[in-house]
Order: structure tokens, then sequence, then C-alpha cells
């Protein structure tokens, strides 16, 4: 699995904790953090990058673990793999947590927060569409919010008035089910749940994901077949010990080694251009 940095750690918290007997290879792309404000080419390229390097090293699934590399580069990372002729399959965090906000609302109107990139992208409103095009969906992005919870500084004031600010038109708009699509908020999950009121119904990336990569592996015979825990390991293509001291906070389980990797250096990709 893949994610832009450590958020995507909160994915791989509810699967080594759902599926624990399977073995996980993560990669952090810290190097090229933060990816919601990047172009969907850009986003795809990215992708398709991580995805080679994930099944160089022999993975049986490949789980996107980054809304906004899902909602950008799914499709771009599935064509890439067929072209080559890979049978593995990729899953991507959309319509998992699609399907779940569907499934949560009584009142038929649900909230996104997300980066630019998702929320400009329209793929959670095209994946509740495809479920129930009853639905209404109010989408707030939140440009700064994933690089704040990633910088390692205490959660402060400026946090919390990001939070309310973001949560303002959700409010407004009589939500009853918020959709945290970005895999960095879940860590603000309780700050979310405080100001949204608490039956506000709140949906997150990892949880969401677990039962599709469960009946994925035992659909293609893939599951693991051992009783014991299994493996995890990390790859960073920047800093490691950043990556491990930061990542401890998202995982909360210990991190242990994480190999650095070289993919194409942030120059060669280009400083995130606007969405
Ligand atoms: N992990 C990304 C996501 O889920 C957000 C952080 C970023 O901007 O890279 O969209």
């Amino acid at each position: 699995m893949f994610d832009s940095g450590v958020g995507g750690l909160t994915v791989l918290h509810e699967l080594l904790v759902d599926l624990p007997e399977e073995d996980y290879l993560y990669l952090g792309d810290t190097a090229r953090f933060p990816y919601g404000k990047r172009s969907r080419d850009e986003l795809a390229a990215l992708a398709i990058d991580n995805a080679d390097e994930l099944l160089a090293r022999g993975a049986k699934l490949l789980v996107i673990a980054c809304n906004s590399a899902t909602a950008a580069g799914l499709d771009a990372v599935r064509a890439h793999l067929a072209a080559k002729g890979s049978p593995v399959s990729v899953l991507g965090v959309v319509t998992p947590e699609a399907i779940q906000a569907v499934e949560a609302t009584r009142n038929g109107r649900v909230g996104l927060l997300a980066t630019e990139a998702t929320v400009s992208s329209d793929a959670y409103g095209a994946a509740i569409r495809r479920i129930d095009d009853m639905i209404e969906l109010t989408s707030v992005a939140c440009p700064e919010l994933a690089s704040l919870i990633q910088s390692d500084e205490p959660i402060t004031h400026e946090v919390l008035t990001l939070v309310r600010e973001s949560c303002a038109p959700l409010i407004a708009a009589d939500v009853d089910t918020v959709v945290l699509g970005c895999t960095h908020y879940p860590l603000l999950a309780p700050m979310f749940q405080r100001v949204l009121g608490r039956n506000t119904r709140i949906i997150t990336s990892g949880v969401a994901i677990v039962r599709r990569v469960e009946h994925l592996l035992s659909l293609r015979g893939l599951r693991s077949q051992r009783q014991t825990e299994g493996e995890y390991r990390f790859l960073s293509t920047g800093d490691p010990a950043v990556f491990s001291a930061l990542g401890t906070r998202f995982l909360q389980l210990p991190i242990g080694e994480v190999e650095q990797v070289a993919l194409p250096a942030p120059a060669d990709i280009g400083a995130p251009t606007a969405v």
C-alpha cells in the first residue's frame, strides 16, 4: 500500500488490527508530499511510480491508501497494470468510504472533507451517485489541514479554527454523515466529532477499506493461511528517521525499520501545481 506520507498509516492501522495474519509493505512518498495540491496528471504519474515499486517487491494486492491519489490515479494505475499484464488487483479508498456513507446517512445529506485534488476530481460525488443518486453531497476542500497534521506540531487553536471553518458549511447543509476523505484527518477525529456534534456519523478510509481488502483476497484465494501475526515493513522516499518519528503517532504501533527508496526526485515531477 502507499500514501503521500504518513497519513495512510491510519489505513494500515485498521488492516493490522482486522487482518493481522497478512504481511504488509507500506510506501510513504514523503519526499513528494503533499499530493493534495497536485494536478490529476501529476498524481497519476506518482501513483504509477509507487505501484511499480511495490509490484517489483512482490505485492499480491495493491491498496492506494491516499484519497488524492485514488481520486486522480486509480484508473490510471489499473490501466498501467493491465497493460503490463499484471494480475494484481488495485483497491482505492474512495468507493469503500462512499458505500459506508450511503449506508450510514438517514437524511440523505452527506458531507465530505478532503484535499483540493480530491474535491476537484468529484470522485466522491461520482462514487456516491453510482450507489444512490438521491444523496446530496456537500464537499469542502481543506488545503492546509494535512500538512498541519503531518507537521508534528502540537494541536493548537489554529488547527481547531481550521476544523471549525471546514465543518461550518457541512453543519449549515444539515449533513448527518461526514466522510473524512483524507487519510490524515482521522488523527483529528475527536475534534471533528466535537465540532460536528455527537449524532453526526464520521466515516474514515481505514475502517471502510478493511472489508473490501478481505473480500478481494478471499475471492482471489489470496488470504494468508497463517494463524499467527504477519509482518509489516516500510519504505519511504524521504528521510526514514522523520518517517519513523512521525509514523508511530499515525500507526499507534511501533514502526521498526524504514528503508529509503529512490523514486523520481520531486524536481523531476515538479512542485505541486495548482489543482
Ligand atoms: N494522504 C492524502 C489524502 O488522503 C492527503 C495528504 C496530501 O496532501 O498529500 O488525500
